[in-house]
């Protein structure tokens, strides 16, 4: 906090949306009315919108600027050109496909890699992709680091995956592991980066196993810059050159370029080797669309293209990563226990320790959410038993999430840091009579994904 009064944000603001506050009484209905589920609000009755920093930043007027020479070709587009482009000079990757955003890569990259009975190893899935995998007949499998787990540290690399048990998984010989996904930054347990240490020798225990390595990349400059930061013999570097060298560990990557491509809507599958490329093309066509568009519309390509050059400027990141730990400063200040250090792209906090009262099967982050929203009309999202939780296979009883947190992202270039005092005063006020909160039970809800649209009331 102290470094963010050093310097001010490296832009300026040229187009301004309004929102406004409502007040308590009506948030309280309209909180009943969305079955106390915050997906289901309308984001006019929401007044800081923390739900998700996915396609909700703001773009640069260079990359406004670029939507109007958007070239609209069914093949061959012009702006798909220019993205290649971008992908080949901040990835390295020759073989990229557009497509309609991550979980349409992840579709594509699913149904032509995964075999009912597949394990699929990688640090920490990404819940699309869980769902992906799952569809397929796959099974996911976390192997993060067990410091990955612990709330209050200060380890810089918490996204780091446990390489002994990648080892022992890729050396079962029961198992059948078609390829391993690093997911940088890990989004979640809290958007922590991975280290080009910990990659490098999990890039080396895949090759000696003939296994390829992929990236789920969706924050790849956030961890570049967290490499550049944190990391011994990188400080000299380029984020874009730290992004290379991570690249070129991997065979390919997924995509979600609704965040690290500073662009509303979008992703990229991208290879380093044709062959498969060339396979990906038989779910594109069907499942995307065309191999120059995949989704995307010519315009929307180009501002990508675009927004991948500024993604990777040191001076953005410093400010996106320092506003994110800044909210965590004020948050820890008022006796909030957020996971620590702070992630990329927002802070993440422990209802389990902050509301101690309520069981981990009643959702004490949906149960916080919930409060943040009619406290102070900020919307932030559960991830914690609801988003996480399962069904034992064996007894059919729900087993709770290891961590229950609730996300308070922020949108990229979207609000400045006095947003962020209204949410940290809005805690004070929570704080004050959090022992009165009380849990949910789920009274709908969907057999896969189901915390984007299950509907809760109140235990007792
Ligand atoms: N992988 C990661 C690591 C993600 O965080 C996301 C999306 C996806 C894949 C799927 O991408 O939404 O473009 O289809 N994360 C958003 C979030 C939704 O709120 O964290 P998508």
């Amino acid at each position: 906090m102290r470094r963010r009064d050093a310097y001010a944000e490296p832009f300026r603001i040229k187009s301004v949306e309004p929102i406004r506050m409502t007040d308590r009484e009506h948030r309280r209905k309209m909180i009943s009315e969305a079955g106390y589920n915050l997906f289901n609000l309308s984001s006019d009755d929401v007044y800081i919108d923390l739900l998700t920093d996915s396609g909700t930043g703001a773009m640069s007027d260079a990359q406004w600027a670029a939507m109007m020479t958007g070239d609209e070709a069914y093949a061959g587009s012009r702006s798909y050109v220019a993205l290649k482009e971008a992908v080949k000079d901040t990835f390295g990757y020759d073989f990229m496909l557009p497509v309609h955003q991550g979980r349409g890569a992840e579709k594509v990259f699913m149904a032509m890699m995964v075999k009912p009975g597949d394990t699929i190893p990688g640090n920490m899935h990404f819940d699309t992709t869980i769902g992906h995998i799952l569809l397929r007949g796959g099974r996911p499998l976390d192997l993060v680091a067990e410091k990955g787990y612990e709330i209050a540290s200060d380890d810089p690399f918490k996204g780091d995956i446990d390489l002994e048990r990648l080892e022992e998984t890729l050396s079962d010989g029961k198992l059948s592991v078609p390829f391993v996904i690093m997911t940088i930054t890990c989004n979640s347990n809290g958007g922590q980066p991975v280290s080009m240490r910990n990659m490098k020798m999990a890039s080396d225990i895949c090759r000696r196993y003939d296994k390829p390595m992929f990236f789920d990349c969706a924050r790849f400059a956030e961890n570049s810059c967290f490499i550049k930061m944190r990391e011994q013999g990188y400080k000299d570097k380029s984020v874009k050159e730290i992004a290379r060298e991570t690249f070129a560990l991997g065979d390919g990557c997924l995509m979600s370029s609704k965040k690290d491509g500073l662009v509303n809507i979008g992703g990229l599958l991208c290879f380093k080797d044709e062959s498969l490329y060339r396979k990906a093309w038989e779910y594109e066509i069907p499942f995307e669309g065309f191999i120059t568009y995949g989704g995307m519309a010519g315009r929307d390509m180009a501002a990508l293209a675009q927004g991948l050059r500024e993604v990777v400027e040191y001076e953005y990141l410093e400010d996106r990563l320092g506003q994110a730990a800044y909210l965590a400063d004020l948050l820890i200040e008022r006796g909030v226990p957020v996971i620590t250090p702070a992630g990329g792209h927002g802070v993440f906090i422990d209802a389990k320790e902050y509301l101690p009262s309520i069981p981990q099967l009643e959702f004490p982050a949906q149960a916080l959410g919930v409060e943040l929203y009619v406290e102070a009309g900020v919307r932030g999202v559960e991830l914690g038993s609801c988003a996480f939780g399962h069904k034992d296979p064996a007894t059919g009883a729900e087993v709770p999430h290891k961590l229950e947190l609730l996300r308070l992202a922020i949108p990229r270039r979207t609000y400045t840091d006095r947003h962020m005092m209204v949410v940290a005063r809005a805690f004070e006020e929570i704080s004050a009579r959090k022992a009165g909160i009380g849990g949910y039970r789920i009274v709908w809800q969907t057999e896969v994904l189901r915390h984007f649209t299950a509907r809760f009331e109140p235990v007792g």
